[in-house]
This record gives C-alpha cells, sequence and structure tokens, in this order.
C-alpha cells in the first residue's frame, strides 16, 4: 500500500440544488484507494453512499445535483472537471459499476449479448464476431457457466444470481482497472452473495483489479475487504484497515453498527439496535455527525437501468 492511490476523492461535497432548495448531501468527503485493494464502504441507507459512486463517473442526476466542491483524482485527471467525452471514455474502460439490483438494471429488452457486445463496441472498434467472443469470456470470467446459452437470453429469463453475473461481466468486459460494485448481493440469497463475492476477491487476485464495495453488511466487510470508509449522514466518519477499525471502533455510529450484528455466540436478547433515525440532510443537528435521526432511501429501478443504458451507449 506504499503505491500512490489510483482514484482519490478529496473534500467532495455534492449538493441539491433548486426552487428554494440548496444544501450538500455529501459533505467534505475524502477517500483512497490504492492499486490491487478491496475498499469497503459501509454505512446506513441515505447517507450518500451511493450518491458518492455515482459521482466518480458522473452519473449522479445533474441537476438537481451538483458536485459542489473538492477533486476526483484518477490517472493524473480530475474527473470533476473532464469533458462529457472524456468521461465516456473512462465509464466502463477505466472504470466500471455493478449495480444494486441486477432485476432492474439490465435493460428487458435486450438480450444478455447484446448488451455485453455493445458495451465491448462502444470502445473498441472491432467486428461483432470479436465483440461476440469477448462478450463471451467476460460471461465465463463472471463464473456463469454456460455463456452461449446466457448470450442469447433475456433478463426475465435469467435468475437473480445470473443476472448479477450478467452485470458483473459487463463491468468486466473492457478489463477496468476499477470496478465500483454498489450493494452488489444485497438483493440476492446468501448462498449466491457468498458466490460473487468470492469471484470478485478472485478477480482482484487474477486480474490485479481494485475495487470499492459498497455494503451495510459488516459480515461482507470483514471477509472481502481490506480497509473500510463509514460513512454517516453524508460525511466519512472513521476510515482505516477492516481489522483495526472493527476490533476499536472510534465513531459512536460504527460502535452502534458493531452492535447491531448478530453473533454466532449470541442471543437476541445482546443485540443492540441503532435507535432513531438517520436524519436529513436538511435537518442536520449543529455539532458533528452523531447518530439520532434515520432515512430510507434508494435508486428506483428506472434511473438505474437509464444510466446503464448510458453506460453503453458510445
Ligand atoms: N436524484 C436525487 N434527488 C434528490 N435527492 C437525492 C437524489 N439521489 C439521492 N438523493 C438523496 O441523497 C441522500 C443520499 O442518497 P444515497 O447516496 O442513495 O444513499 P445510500 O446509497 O447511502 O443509501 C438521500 O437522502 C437521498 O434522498
Ligand atoms: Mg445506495
Amino acid at each position: 500500500m506504499t503505491d500512490e492511490p489510483l482514484l482519490d476523492i478529496r473534500d467532495l461535497s455534492i449538493g441539491l440544488r433548486g426552487d428554494g432548495v440548496g444544501y450538500d448531501i455529501v459533505r467534505n468527503v475524502s477517500m483512497s484507494l490504492y492499486p490491487k485493494e478491496i475498499l469497503a464502504i459501509v454505512g446506513e441507507s441515505g447517507c450518500g453512499k451511493s450518491l458518492t459512486a455515482l459521482s466518480v463517473l458522473a452519473l449522479h442526476a445533474s441537476p438537481p445535483l451538483h458536485i459542489t466542491s473538492g477533486s476526483i483524482m484518477y490517472d493524473g485527471r480530475d474527473l470533476t472537471k473532464v469533458s462529457a467525452s472524456q468521461m465516456r471514455a473512462v465509464r466502463g474502460a477505466e472504470i466500471a459499476m455493478v449495480f444494486q439490483d441486477p432485476m432492474s438494471a439490465l435493460d428487458p429488452m435486450f438480450t444478455a449479448g447484446t448488451l455485453l457486445t455493445s458495451a465491448v463496441q462502444a470502445h473498441h472498434k472491432v467486428r461483432y464476431d470479436v465483440a461476440k467472443s469477448r462478450a463471451l469470456e467476460a460471461l465465463a470470467d463472471a463464473g456463469i457457466e454456460d455463456p452461449r446459452r446466457r448470450f442469447g437470453e433475456y433478463p426475465f429469463q435469467l435468475s437473480g444470481g445470473v443476472s448479477q453475473r450478467v452485470m458483473i461481466a459487463l463491468a468486466l468486459i473492457n478489463d477496468p482497472k476499477v470496478i465500483i460494485a454498489d450493494e452488489p448481493t444485497t438483493a440476492l440469497d446468501v448462498t449466491v452473495q457468498a458466490q460473487i463475492l468470492d469471484r470478485l476477491k478472485e478477480l482482484r487476485a487474477e486480474r490485479g483489479m481494485s475495487i470499492i464495495l459498497i455494503t451495510h453488511n459488516l459480515g461482507v466487510v470483514a471477509s472481502v475487504a481490506d480497509r473500510m470508509v463509514v460513512m454517516y449522514t453524508g460525511e466519512v466518519v472513521e476510515s482505516g484497515m477492516v481489522e483495526e477499525v472493527l476490533a476499536t471502533p472510534q465513531h459512536p455510529y460504527t460502535k452502534g453498527l458493531l452492535g447491531a450484528v448478530p453473533r454466532l455466540n449470541s442471543d437476541a436478547a445482546t443485540l443492540v439496535p441503532i435507535m432513531g433515525r438517520v436524519p436529513q440532510p436538511n435537518e442536520l443537528p449543529p455539532g458533528c455527525s452523531l447518530p439520532i435521526v434515520a432515512a430510507e432511501s434508494s435508486m428506483s429501478a428506472g434511473p438505474i437501468a437509464r444510466i446503464l443504458r448510458y453506460m453503453v451507449t458510445p
């Protein structure tokens, strides 16, 4: 970890600006992703994890959301300042994303093969048969057993686990240096979750990729990640090596998160719930970000499907 960071987010703030509203949702967030590491971002629903991740590829809804300060350095460039065409060259080819709900992220109108071959052809001037053989390879790389059959199938024909592998294939197909996986296994059952996470770990080892893994599952963090960043109400409240943060959590929210993890040798009576709800960004109390209050939010199917089309459209 003596290398330079591959991706360096510095003092990033993202604000909501519109008729009569103006406040920052993500505030002064800094985090670095080093080569070949798996960095976990944890935090409750609505704390700004997805927004931070989406902003790396300028995929946040803008307007009404805007980057109000800070920088996202990648390969000597500030991604918050590059042109739309420069960003399209980064998106999918250098940095790729895997979204939470594969069923809604995959466009129902296209077969897995069409999505994958268009993702190749968005970045490389190659003939269809070349794109197709890359697509079949990527499906196999994502751990799909029968790539030829899946190539011709529509999303409704795929199980949740296979859909998520197709999303991973889509992310892998142009051999990116960074994969950002936003709750990639939350919608899947536990066995499939474990297989997908194992595959991500293998890919890091085989290809030397760096991965940002967004999750609210500390078990996943402990088994997969090298370092972790804890977010709370739009801010980074703690970060460090996973073992250190989990062994000696500093922030009350992190302590609360750990207290809420069920352990095999503990009975239900020792499970500590985190009380209240996360405050909305426009109702933050003064002072530092302490756990007081909570909010439920997630992106609906619509924007995700649009985002994915955006990624495969040159
Ligand atoms: N397009 C949007 N317009 C307005 N508010 C948004 C938009 N997207 C996200 N938000 C708000 O930003 C906050 C953080 O959301 P998000 O990054 O999705 O949280 P997380 O991924 O941590 O669950 C939430 O309060 C959410 O309501
Ligand atoms: Mg999210």
